[in-house]
This record gives structure tokens, sequence and C-alpha cells, in this order.
């Protein structure tokens, strides 16, 4: 049994529909179902024995106390967050109380359970926090790419309230000896991730015949994981990661977002052909967002070498089978983007002047 934070966002719905694939017995999802969070995500799983959904806040003591007592889950996956870097900027005050109180408050509730564990279970028992590349800050087109020793310099508020949680970690295991791992990834895309973040956003623009909006010159870059690989790394980590250490997760995929939006539109004119024209047409250059990162890229080396693990997937086919998947997930689509989605996107982007 595992107790999964954020079960029902994008990563940690599908780290919980690969948990029970793989064979996993049991999972209990706490999560708050903001925005980000959807049910419906996890419906394959309702009814099913083993699996329990609990609509609650990480930062509720009394609740996660009484979750761990129930299930008794031998780990805790800390996947919830605020995760949307441009929705930081506009309201930083909800990162700092999910990412840093929240990741707080939960340290605190699995502190005092784990250390009244017997023996047996406690040695046995995991805290695997799930975190960013962003904590790096941003790279240079000629620095190398970051490893678990590169200093942190997180740049945006949600940079700085995940870096804040990672260092909470790490103190919980070097006070009080939590059995603790981190992992630190690259961004993520394929099924259920919500349409805010660039992929699914411009696939949806671009099936709406909406503009693609891209920040700047387009000539960002961002190291692209495939979601199912993110959550080999992380059962990987779970199973044989060392306690108290960090991994890097990367998809060894560094792809500039113009080139990330010229190929999304490539796959619809195969797969979604239009006679109105080319989906690149609808490109739209807009105002970069504010201390915009210019790159990320990880080097997995570390988590490779000690743990054997490896992308399955490279940006062309994980690309692939995403955009295929929006294309045959309409009623999901349908649901996520409601009248809160449609406020968000008059908030970021009205102001952005082409
Ligand atoms: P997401 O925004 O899709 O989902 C977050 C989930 O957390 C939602 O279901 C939301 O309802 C829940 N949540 C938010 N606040 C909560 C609270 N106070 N209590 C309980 N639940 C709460 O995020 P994601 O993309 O799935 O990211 C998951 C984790 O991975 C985050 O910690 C994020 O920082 C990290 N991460 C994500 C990426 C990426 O590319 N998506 C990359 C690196 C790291
Ligand atoms: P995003 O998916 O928000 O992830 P992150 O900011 O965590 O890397 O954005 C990925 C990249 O795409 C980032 O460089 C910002 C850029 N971007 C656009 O150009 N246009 C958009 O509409 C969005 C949402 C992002």
């Amino acid at each position: 049994m595992i107790l999964v934070t954020g079960g029902a966002g994008f990563i940690g719905a599908n780290f919980v529909l690969d948990w029970f694939a793989q064979g996993g017995a049991g999972a209990v999802v706490l999560d708050k179902l903001t925005y980000a969070g959807n049910r419906h995500s996890l419906r394959p799983l309702e009814g099913r024995p083993g699996f329990h959904f609990v609509q609650g806040d990480i930062a509720d003591h009394a609740l996660v106390g009484r979750l761990l007592v129930e299930h008794r889950p031998h780990a805790v996956l800390h996947f919830a967050a605020e995760s949307h870097v441009d929705r930081s900027i506009h309201g930083p005050g909800e990162f700092i109380r999910t990412n840093l109180v929240g990741t707080f408050e939960l340290l605190e509730a699995v502190r005092a359970h784990w250390s009244a564990l017997p023996a047996a279970e406690r040695g046995a028992f995991r805290f695997l926090h799930v975190s960013t590349d962003e904590v790096f800050g941003s790279l240079g087109e000629h620095d190398p790419a970051f490893h678990e020793a590169t200093p942190y310099a997180p740049n945006s508020p949600y940079a700085a309230s995940k870096a804040g949680s990672d260092h909470l970690v790490r103190a919980y295991h070097h006070t009080y000896g939590l059995p603790t791992v981190t992992t630190n990834c690259s961004n993520n895309y394929g099924p259920y991730q919500f349409p805010e973040k660039l992929i699914p956003l411009m696939i949806l623009n671009a099936l709406d015949g909406k503009p693609l909006p891209v920040y700047g010159d387009g000539q960002n870059v961002r190291d692209w994981l495939y979601v199912g690989d993110h959550c080999d790394a992380i059962r990987t980590v779970l199973a044989r990661g060392r306690l108290g250490e960090t991994y890097n997760v990367g998809g060894k995929n560094e792809v500039r977002n113009l080139d990330v939006v010229q190929s999304i539109c490539a796959l619809l004119d195969e797969l979604r052909p239009r006679a109105a024209g080319r989906y690149a047409g609808q490109i739209a250059f807009v105002a970069d967002r504010p201390g915009h990162d210019r790159r990320y890229a990880i080097d997995p080396r570390k988590i490779e070498a000690e743990l054997g693990w490896r992308p399955r997937e490279t940006f062309t086919t994980g690309l692939r089978r995403t955009v295929q998947w929006y294309l045959d997930s309409t009623e999901w689509v349908q649901r996520v983007r409601d009248g809160r989605y449609r406020e968000w996107i008059e908030t970021n982007y009205a102001g952005r002047a082409q």
C-alpha cells in the first residue's frame, strides 16, 4: 500500500494507473482537487479493490495522520503541488501555501507516524519527494546539464517554492532520519496533462483553429521526458534509491519551444489533416514570460549508472503517442475546459500583444 499525494494531477494520475497496471496492490490518493486535479483521470480505477480516493489538503495534519494509521502505507509519494510557472507569476501565494507550508505539514504528519512504527516497518518506510529541474535555474547554450550537485538557483516563485520543499525534505532526513529520496525531473509530457502547459495547450489550440502562442523568440530549450518513463523512474527510485539521496531524471530530449510547436503541427497535419491549410499557419509570437528561463537540461547519469533506469521513449515516439491520446480523448478534454480554464486563458494571454 502506498499513499500518493496529488494523484489526481497529471503525473500522479499516470503514476497510480501505472502502479496498478504493474501489479501494485493498493494506493490511497490524497488530492485537494484544485483546478489541476481531475478524478476523471482515475476513472479506470474506481471500484477496484485496494484503490482509495480521499479529497483533502496535504496541509491537513490530522487527516494525513488518520490516513497513515488507517491504511499503513509503506511509502508516501509526494506529487501534490501548484505546478504552473505562469500561474506562480500571477499569484505566488498558493505556491507558498501548498509547495512549502503544505510539504512541511505533510512531513510533520509523516514523521510523527513513522517514529511510532515498529522497527521493521520503520526501516522499510519511504518518503519519496517529486521535484523539478527548475530549482537549478537557467542554463546558457553551452553549459553542462544539471547534475545532482548543481547549486540551487530558482528563478520563478514556483521554482523557489519547490526548492524550499526540497530543502525541507533534505533537513527531515538529516535531522530526524526520515527515510527520504528526492527526484528532480525535467518537463514531462503525455496523457492527462492539463492544457495550460505547452504541449497540450498547443494541440488543443491548433485543433480549435486558435493562435499557437509562442513566448518570446521561441528559442527556449526544455528537456522533454515522457510521463511513462518518469513513472518508471519513480518506481525504480522507490525500490532501490539510496536514502537521503537525490536523483535527476531526464529524457535526453533537448528541444527548442518553436521546434516542439512545429512538430505538433506536423503530426496534426498527418493525423487530422484539414482543407483549410497547415496548422503551423496558426503560430503566433507573443510577449515573453517575465524571467523566462532560457534552457533546462538534465544529466541523468546517476540514476542510469546506480539504478539502471533509462527512458524508453524518444521525443518523436512520445509526442506521437501524446498527440494521438488528445485526439482520442475528447470526453476528458471537454471536462477539463470549464469556466475556470477559460478564465485562466484570458488572464494569461489577453495582455500579451502579438
Ligand atoms: P499538476 O498540477 O497536474 O497536479 C497537481 C495535483 O496536486 C493536482 O491534482 C492538485 O489537485 C493537487 N494538489 C494541489 N494542491 C494540493 C494540496 N494542497 N493538497 C493536496 N493536493 C493538492 O502537477 P503535475 O504536473 O502532475 O506535477 C506533479 C509533481 O511533479 C509536482 O510536484 C511538480 O512540481 C513536479 N514536476 C512536474 C513537472 C511537469 O513537467 N509537469 C516537471 C518536474 C516536476
Ligand atoms: P510550460 O509547459 O509552462 O513548462 P515550464 O515553464 O515549467 O518549462 O512551458 C514550457 C515552455 O514553453 C516554456 O519555455 C514556456 C513556453 N510556453 C510558450 O511558449 N507558450 C505557452 O503558451 C506556454 C504555456 C509555454
